[in-house]
């Protein structure tokens, strides 16, 4: 255990899909200076989605060194970084030097999806058991299967990893040579991790026809001496400051919300928008995902998840396919309509859970010639509260959901939004002050993991805009029915 010292800051790199962040923390977790870059992602035919691993590490270097000359001078020097990133998302490389051999196939890509159709018929069960997972190509398996593939038809290396991208962004920003190693919360993502043993299990790999030998070595989430450290430079000195937690960004922002506790939950509206409630134990669940949220010495966190494939890129979308310039200001005036007879399911990249339909695509309805640009985009904006409701009901049938549900993420800037998760699930929302869970969530555990303490008896600044049931709650439990019928319409014409 160390000391706690009031100048002591903490960093966070959170490498998300949209962005690359980074930010300092003080002793309360307040925000005292941060950094973000867009990055491209390039969607080509036939589902691929891929992002440029060099872009990530360069927007990686450039926010943290960016931070750093921010920080005010009564600090002292950063004590812990913690790193965590958009999970699923896989690239192959060289484990000696880092260098990538790929490109990051993103967890949007949709190439494995005949394989992950297969596995789900024959295995669909024996994956469900161990891994908490349901087959979808959403999950790294079929996309390491597919680079396995190519790098065999189409290259001489024979001596390379695939991981995630925490692995890789650990080896490459550390200051020594580090051989490659993810956290638990990221393996359990891959769809071949068992979540109860807590290994590479040996059956789902053989199923799938990958090879132990090139998956990273799994270390607990918040670990003291394990994952290195990254080289800083600020003034004119240089630093190496420990990494002390690695998590994948969805646990972080279940983290970072405050969510210690089973029953609690967190819903962000970035890309996509991910639902996760802390479960503690594993909770079973067959149409919603069962995770780890974290380990901790010798404790391990479950969490249970709901996941909406498209969020805010849906909205960018249809912005930017309407030539509209802002898309903060088009929410706005969208969310000005009095009454709006649309109705979408922004189903751009399929359905997550609880349907997991990675074929369906997206449905407008109730357009006529009076119809205007805004008032599609609203119905895109109440389409992520009632695919909200929808997840949620589904985990209140496992366990109880503690108030408030706290919500984070650029969309969640949506008041519109919030209104109505308050009046269709009945309780109260809390709007982080700060809608930037995911980096507050790894920079804690970084703090955690630094001075060893339990993460419960963590006092950290907290609060935001609350959002309760009003007079509004049968308008809206109206148009959800409405929708709901036509969700299931477009459900059954997909299957049919
Ligand atoms: O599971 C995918 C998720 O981790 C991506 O998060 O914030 O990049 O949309 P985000």
């Amino acid at each position: 255990r160390r000391p706690i010292d009031s100048d002591d800051i903490f960093l966070a790199l959170d490498a998300g899909t949209t962005d690359v962040k980074a930010g300092a923390y003080d002793r309360s977790m307040n925000l005292i200076a941060s950094c973000k870059r867009r990055i491209g992602v390039y969607y080509g035919q036939g589902g691929v989605v891929e992002q440029d691993p060099h872009e990530i590490l360069e927007a990686a270097k450039y926010c943290l060194n960016s931070i750093l000359r921010r920080i005010p001078k009564r600090y002292g020097e950063p004590k812990a970084i913690g790193i965590t990133n958009q999970r699923e998302s896989v690239l192959a490389w060289e484990p000696i030097d880092g260098r990538p051999i790929t490109k990051l196939i993103s967890w949007k890509d949709k190439r494995g999806a005949q394989l992950s159709l297969d596995l789900k018929e024959r295995y669909g069960q024996v994956i469900k058991d161990k891994t908490g997972l349901i087959s979808d190509p959403y999950f790294s398996a079929t996309k390491i299967k597919w680079l396995v593939e190519n790098i065999k038809r189409s290259s001489n290396h024979k001596n390379y990893v695939i991981t995630t991208l925490d692995s890789w962004l650990v080896k490459n920003l550390n200051s020594s040579s580090i051989k490659p190693l993810t956290d638990h919360s990221n393996a359990s993502r891959t769809m071949l991790f068992n979540i109860d043993s807590l290994e590479w299990d040996s059956d789902l790999l053989e199923i799938v026809g990958i090879s132990e030998e090139i998956l990273p070595e799994v270390k607990r989430t918040i670990e003291s001496d394990s994952y290195g450290k990254v080289k800083l430079t600020y003034g004119s000195t240089t630093r190496e400051v420990p990494i002390l937690s690695v998590a994948g960004d969805q646990q972080a922002s279940l983290f970072g919300n405050g969510c210690l506790y089973p029953g609690q939950a967190k819903a962000s509206y970035g890309t996509g928008a991910f639902i996760l409630e802390n479960t503690g134990v594993r909770v079973k669940s067959d149409r919603l995902l069962e995770t780890l949220f974290y380990t901790y010495k010798g404790k391990r966190t479950y969490a249970l998840e709901g996941t909406i494939l498209s969020s805010g890129s849906s909205i960018d979308w249809l912005v930017s396919l309407a030539g509209l310039k802002s898309v903060p200001r088009s929410i706005l005036r969208a969310e000005q309509i009095e009454r709006s007879h649309v109705l979408s399911v922004p189903a751009l990249s399929g359905l997550g859970s609880p349907f997991y339909s990675s074929d369906i695509r997206g449905y407008i309805s109730g357009l006529s010639e009076s119809t205007d640009i805004y008032e599609v985009i609203r119905s895109f904006l109440e389409a992520q509260a009632f695919l909200s409701t929808v997840i949620i009901e589904e985990m209140r049938k496992h366990i109880k959901l503690l108030e408030p549900l706290h919500i984070d993420g650029g969309l969640s800037k949506s008041d519109l939004i919030a209104e109505m998760l308050a009046n269709l699930l009945d309780m109260k929302i809390i709007r982080e002050r700060n809608v930037d869970a995911t980096m507050k969530g790894i920079a804690m555990m970084s703090m955690i993991g630094y001075y060893g303490i339990d993460e419960r008896k963590l006092t950290v600044s907290a609060g935001g805009k609350e959002f309760n049931p009003n007079d509004k709650r049968d308008e809206i439990a109206e148009k959800f029915n409405s929708w709901r019928s036509f969700l299931l319409s477009v459900i059954s014409k997909n299957q049919g």
